[in-house]
């Protein structure tokens, strides 16, 4: 992977994207996420084996980035495979170790499977260059698109929650970073919230710290600073607090798995926030693209892969600390650390699911009157 400094000052108004497939070099550059706030750099991505890392070391995350990153990276699997001149069969060996990468958000097989089963229906050399290329665009598309979506179809949520309160702030809690540092575009969890901001509906986020990585006080912070949206940053047990106290009109969480059935696993600690929510009579809104569910999937709790990480992300804090960016231990050294990446929360937690094709109920039956072409899967 190879680093590039960015120069150039950020503008508050310039739409900028985690990741872009450099056509001219066949390089995917993408957004260090490992660095935001304190630095902004984009890190060169030229091989399978650099996307897998950057993946597994979370240059890039969240759930439709990663997908949108793992089809770049099946475009570069294919030409490496044109260039040495091997067949379908090493291709597909490289597209599985891209989907290992990591386990628990379902958009990575989700894009790898998509591209790869177009590739295969191609012979010739170039045509498969130019299927991979097409497809991973088209995929980047549908997560911007479908991220818009979601801010048009939450917006009416906010608006009525807007109207309850009689213009007084509308306060949002989230977890982790649902934004477009973890999609594309305007994010999920975010969409509603950058819509209402846009409409100029009072709205001020409480943003979850989201330990051991910290992505809500470093990335959510960060996204909606620029956008100049209101949010105060609160360690992650706050939660339950201000919702007993009437601080919190609504969750809003994105996504890396949810069942057909309803169940959804996200950030570690969502769970809390959720029973929390329900405790408060809160509502608990999930965001997400379609490209998140599993359609496979009935038991959430019992069959979605829960990533565990290394514990140094447990062990070790990073921050700015005089100018440079560094980790400081916090518990004893010797104390083993255990740590569990995400969570799920039952259906039966969930409000609502805003999707590109609307809102619906957490249940099989009214997310399939949402995408009845999945109806055929048992
Ligand atoms: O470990 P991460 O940072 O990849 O986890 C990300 C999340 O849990 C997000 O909430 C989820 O991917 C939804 S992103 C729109």
């Amino acid at each position: 992977m190879e680093s590039i400094t960015e120069k150039r000052k950020l503008d508050r108004e310039n739409t900028l994207r985690p990741i872009r497939f450099i056509e001219e070099k066949n390089i995917v550059r993408v957004i260090d996420q490992r660095l935001l706030p304190h630095e902004f750099k984009w890190l060169d991505l030229k091989t399978v084996e650099d996307v897998i890392a950057a993946i597994q070391t979370m240059v890039v995350r969240g759930a439709p980035l990663i997908g949108v990153t793992a089809a770049y990276g099946v475009v570069l699997a294919v030409l490496n495979t044109v260039k040495i001149n091997q067949g379908d069969d090493f291709l597909e060996t490289e597209c599985s170790k891209i989907k290992a990468a990591r386990p628990t958000a379902v958009n990575l097989a989700w894009a790898v499977d998509r591209i790869l089963a177009e590739v295969r229906t191609v012979k010739d050399p170039d045509q498969k260059i130019t299927t991979a290329k097409k497809q991973a665009g088209i995929i980047e598309a549908f997560e911007t698109e479908s991220c818009r979506l979601i801010g048009v179809h939450g917006l009416p949520l906010m608006e009525a929650l807007c109207e309850a309160k009689h213009g007084r702030t509308v306060n949002i809690l989230t977890h982790c970073n649902a934004g477009w540092l973890a999609c594309v575009e305007y994010g999920t969890a975010t969409a509603p919230i950058y819509a209402a901001h846009e409409k100029g509906i009072n709205i001020h986020v409480w943003v979850d710290e989201t330990r051991p990585l910290n992505q809500g006080a470093r990335l959510t912070a960060w996204e909606l600073g620029r956008k100049g949206v209101k949010h105060t940053v609160i360690t992650d047990n706050a939660g339950g607090h201000l919702m007993q106290h009437g601080l919190v009109d609504a969750v809003i969480v994105g996504t890396d798995r949810t069942t057909h059935t309803g169940d959804v696993a996200n950030k570690i600690g969502t769970y809390l926030k959720a029973l929390a929510a329900k405790d408060n009579g809160i509502p608990f809104y999930v965001a997400l693209p379609s490209s998140t569910f599993d359609w496979t999937l009935t038991d959430g709790i019992q069959e979605i892969p829960i990533e565990e990480r290394e514990p140094h992300e447990v062990r070790y804090v990073q921050g700015l600390d005089g100018g440079k960016i560094r980790n400081v231990l916090v518990p004893p050294e010797q104390s083993p650390v255990a740590n569990f990446a995400f969570d799920v929360t039952p259906a039966r937690l969930v409000t609502a699911f805003i999707t590109e094709r609307g809102v619906c109920k957490p249940t099989r039956e009214d997310i399939l009157k949402l995408f009845p072409e999945k109806r055929e899967i048992p």
